[in-house]
């Protein structure tokens, strides 16, 4: 789709402050309950739509590059050469909900929306649904990282106050432990398709072969080669087009999106206690979930 990605390029002054969403916060620039509220009830998902779902900080956009580089058979020119925020379009916020709705079929959408705000039309579609989950651990550093460069962020504080308010939900797209749950409601349909980050960072390839079977879409094994390899963590570092070094809402001299890229990073940086605290919270929290992630 050629649309102006506007709210990159016209980005009004950067606010770093939240609006409450039905009890989830969201980042007050870019988005609007209006846009929200029509995502929700408005937005038609269609059967051939393919909707990347995660929390944030889980490995969103590379599994976007992931895709972009599947749909073109390996061929790195697309997501080379076409804006990430194009390619797949963030249906809650305002801008990225108008590219969706121009986005000639079929669409490839994404979305950090909880279940319980993500278009009710997804009843009646048979829409291809991609959710990447990733160790809240991992997620917390992340996002810790993240918020001191991301303009739209609140400033994180300290690894500590970060983490209280990550464990009660107090943060953007609210509570991780809700977010999962309500997303694993849909484990048995045979149009969501569950991954973790860890599971891409151990097996890649195998990986993709999984994402190809879901999608319906054969790849020969030098296409194979050629996604695993322009998905890597150093090529997509350094895809201009990938890596939000053209992001203006970005403070780059305070921090890059594509930071460290591997697993188990939070061993570096939360003290045991804080370690112990977050398992615990953690097993209150998903007792009941029946699924075993790989980092349980
Ligand atoms: P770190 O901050 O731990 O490095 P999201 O896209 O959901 O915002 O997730 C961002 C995280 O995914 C960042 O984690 C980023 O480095 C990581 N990431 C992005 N592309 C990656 C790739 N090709 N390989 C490994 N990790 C990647």
């Amino acid at each position: 789709p050629h649309f102006a990605p506007s709210w990159i390029y016209s980005f009004p002054k950067a606010k770093r402050t939240y609006f409450s969403y039905k009890g989830i916060f969201l980042p007050t620039v870019s988005y609007s309950e209006e846009s929200l509220r029509y995502t929700e009830n408005e937005f038609q998902l269609l059967d051939d739509d393919v909707v990347t779902t995660s929390y944030p900080k889980s490995g969103t956009n590379w599994m976007l590059e992931i895709l972009g580089l599947i749909w073109h058979d390996g061929d790195p020119s697309w997501v080379q050469s076409t804006f990430m925020f194009d390619r797949s379009p963030w249906i809650e916020s305002e801008s990225g909900l108008k590219a969706a709705l121009n986005y000639p079929p079929p669409r490839f959408l994404t979305t950090h929306l909880p279940f319980q705000l993500f278009p009710k039309s997804f009843l009646h579609s048979k829409c291809k649904i991609i959710y990447i989950m990733r160790n809240p651990k991992d997620v917390l550093v992340s996002h810790y990282h993240f918020a001191k460069c991301c303009k739209f962020y609140e400033e994180p504080g300290t690894m500590e106050e970060l983490m209280e308010k990550f464990l009660n939900g107090n943060v953007v797209y609210g509570s991780w432990f809700d977010h999962v749950k309500g997303w694993m409601k849909l484990k048995e349909r045979p149009n969501f398709f569950l991954i973790t980050y860890e599971e891409l960072q151990k097996d890649l390839r195998g990986s993709v072969e999984k994402i190809c079977h879901f999608l319906g879409k054969e790849l020969a094994s030098h296409q194979l080669d050629a996604v695993v390899k322009n998905a890597s963590f150093q090529i997509m570092k350094d895809n201009k087009m990938s890596n939000f070094s053209l992001v203006i809402n970005m403070d780059h001299e305070k921090g890059k999106f594509m930071r460290k890229g591997i697993c188990g990073d939070w061993k570096n940086h939360l003290t045991v206690a804080q370690s112990e605290h977050f398992d615990h919270v953690y097993q209150e929290k998903m007792q009941g979930v029946g699924v075993t992630f790989p980092w349980d």
